[in-house]
C-alpha cells in the first residue's frame, strides 16, 4: 500500500460532541450505566448537521473527517473559514542568498503541499524503501483525519522590494504597520518575510503541515518566529461563541455574512489586479497579564468589556446577541456602557460603521521568569484595508480600559493573495 492510500484507509471516523460525551458521560456517572462512545459521538454528528447554522446556535461539534479544498475557491481558507479550534502561526524570514525563482518555487511547493496536507495525505514518503533515504514526510500526522485543516499563505511587505523585482507590484495599502499605540513589541516577534497559519481541529495536524512546509523551504526560508494558537476566540454561523482566556465570550460581534465579507474583508478594487479576491492578515500576539486580571472585581471585569461574564451581554442588554446601546444610561446618567470600555471603543457604531474579520486564538508558552502565566492572544484579523486595523488599534492601544491587562508584544502583517485555481499557485500572478 502507498502511503497515501494507507493513511486513507486509516481515516478517523470520529465525530465528537464535545458537549454531548460531557453529558452523556456525568448521565452515566449518575445512573451507574455505561453510555457507548460511538453512539454519543454519532448522535452529536447528527444533532450538528441538522442543527443549521444561527450565529452562536448552541452547538459545538466537531468532525474530524472534514476535509476543506485548497484549490478553485477564489479566497484562500482560514478566513472565511469556520473556526478551527486550533492554530499555529509561523512567520519565516528568507535566507540572505534567496532570489525571485526561489521564492516562486518556494510558493509552487507550498500550495502544492497545502493542497495534499488538506486532504489529510502526506507530503512525501513517511517510510523510504531505502534505508539510507531520510523521510520525506515527518509521519507525526501519519493516519490522522483531515481535521478541517486549512493552510493560508501570505507575503511580507519585505518582498515588495528590488531584490525580488517586485517593488511595481506592491498595493499602495500594503507597508509595514506604523509604530501603534499600545504596542511594546518584543523584535524576536516582529515582521517576516511570509506567513503560514495552520488551522485544524487536532493540534498535531495544524504542527505537522507548518513543520512540514518549513521542512519543504529550507535553504530558502527559516522560521522566524510561533505561535501554538487553542481554543478558538472566535466563531462562526452555528458555532457558540468561544471564551478567550479572561474568561469573556470572544468573537459575538464578528463579520459573518456574505455582503460584510465583501464589504469589509476581500480586496476588491485594488492598484494591483493580483490582490483582488486576497485581504490583508494582522497578527498580534498579545500578552495577559492574567494573575492581575484575577484578581480583579467582577463588576469592573464587565466594565472593562462593556459586556457580562457569563452571558456575554451587553451592559445595555440582556442577552448576548442583544445589540449594545451605547446611549442607554443608568439612573444617575452614566452610561451603562462605559465610553472607554473595549466595546465602547471598537464598536462599528463608534468607528463610521468600520468592521474587521477577528479570527483569532488563546496562547500559552507556560511561565515566563518569574513563574507568571506567559499566556494571551494570538489575535488575528483580516481586512480589505490595513487602514482599518490600525485606526481601531490606534483608538484601542491609547484608550482601552482593557491595556491595563495587556501587552501587545508580537506584531506582523502580510498580503494573502486570493486562493489560487489547480495547477496554479499562490501569488503566481504577481511574478507574470
Ligand atoms: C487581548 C486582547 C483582546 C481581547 C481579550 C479582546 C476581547 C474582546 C471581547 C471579549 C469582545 C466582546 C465580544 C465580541 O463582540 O466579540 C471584543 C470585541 C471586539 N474587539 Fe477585541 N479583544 C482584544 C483585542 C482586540 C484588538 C487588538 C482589536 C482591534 C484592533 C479588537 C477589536 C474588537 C472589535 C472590533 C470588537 C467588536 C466590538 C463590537 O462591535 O461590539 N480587539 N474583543
Amino acid at each position: 500500500m502507498t502511503d497515501d492510500a494507507d493513511a486513507a484507509a486509516q481515516t478517523d471516523t470520529t465525530a465528537v460532541s464535545r458537549r454531548r460525551m460531557l453529558g452523556g458521560s456525568m448521565l452515566a456517572g449518575l445512573a451507574g450505566t455505561a453510555v457507548g462512545a460511538a453512539g454519543g459521538g454519532f448522535a452529536g454528528y447528527a444533532a450538528a448537521t441538522a442543527s443549521g447554522g444561527s450565529a452562536g446556535g448552541g452547538d459545538d461539534t466537531v468532525d474530524l473527517r472534514r476535509s476543506y479544498p485548497f484549490y478553485g475557491q477564489g479566497h484562500q481558507g482560514g478566513i472565511a473559514t469556520l473556526p478551527q479550534r486550533y492554530a499555529v502561526f509561523m512567520s519565516f524570514s528568507l535566507a540572505a542568498g534567496a532570489g525571485r525563482a526561489d521564492l516562486q518555487a518556494l510558493l509552487a511547493r507550498w500550495s502544492a503541499a497545502g493542497a495534499v496536507l488538506q486532504q489529510g495525505k502526506p507530503v512525501g514518503t513517511v517510510q523510504p524503501q531505502v534505508d539510507v533515504q531520510p523521510p520525506t514526510d515527518t509521519g507525526e500526522a501519519y493516519g490522522l483525519s483531515p481535521a478541517s485543516l486549512t493552510v493560508t499563505i501570505g507575503l511580507g511587505p519585505s518582498l515588495f522590494g528590488d531584490r525580488f523585482g517586485l517593488a511595481a507590484r506592491r498595493p499602495a495599502v500594503f507597508t509595514e504597520l506604523p509604530p501603534l499605540d499600545g504596542d511594546n513589541l518584543d523584535p524576536r516577534l516582529h515582521g517576516g518575510d511570509l506567513s503560514v497559519q495552520a488551522c485544524a481541529d487536532d493540534p498535531q495536524v495544524c504542527y505537522h503541515a507548518v513543520r512540514n512546509l518549513a521542512r519543504l523551504g529550507r535553504n530558502i526560508v527559516f522560521p522566524f518566529w510561533a505561535v501554538l494558537g487553542f481554543g478558538r476566540a472566535s466563531a462562526g454561523p452555528g458555532q457558540l461563541t468561544p471564551r478567550n482566556l479572561l474568561g469573556f465570550k470572544d468573537g459575538t460581534r464578528n463579520i459573518a455574512s456574505d455582503a460584510e465579507y465583501a464589504r469589509f474583508v476581500w480586496v476588491d478594487n485594488s492598484d494591483q489586479a493580483w490582490m483582488n479576491g486576497g485581504t490583508y492578515q494582522v497578527v498580534r500576539k498579545i500578552r495577559m497579564l492574567l494573575e492581575t486580571w484575577d484578581v480583579d472585581r467582577i463588576g469592573n471585569q464587565q466594565k472593562i468589556f462593556g459586556r457580562t461574564k457569563t452571558e456575554g451581554a451587553p451592559l445595555s442588554g440582556k442577552a448576548e446577541f442583544d445589540t449594545p446601546n451605547f446611549s442607554a444610561k443608568d439612573a444617575d446618567g452614566n452610561p451603562l456602557i462605559d465610553p472607554l470600555s473595549h466595546v465602547g471603543l471598537a464598536a462599528r457604531e463608534n468607528n463610521d460603521g468600520i468592521m474587521i474579520r477577528r479570527r483569532s486564538y488563546n496562547y500559552t508558552d507556560g511561565l515566563d521568569a518569574n513563574g507568571q502565566l506567559n499566556a494571551g492572544l494570538l489575535f488575528i484579523s483580516y481586512q480589505k484595508d490595513p487602514n482599518d486595523f490600525i485606526r481601531l488599534q490606534n483608538r484601542l492601544g491609547a484608550h482601552d480600559l482593557l491595556n491595563e491587562y495587556i501587552r501587545h508584544i508580537g506584531s506582523a502583517i502580510f498580503a494573502i493573495p486570493p486562493g489560487p485555481q489547480e495547477g496554479h499557485f499562490i501569488g503566481q500572478s504577481l511574478f507574470s
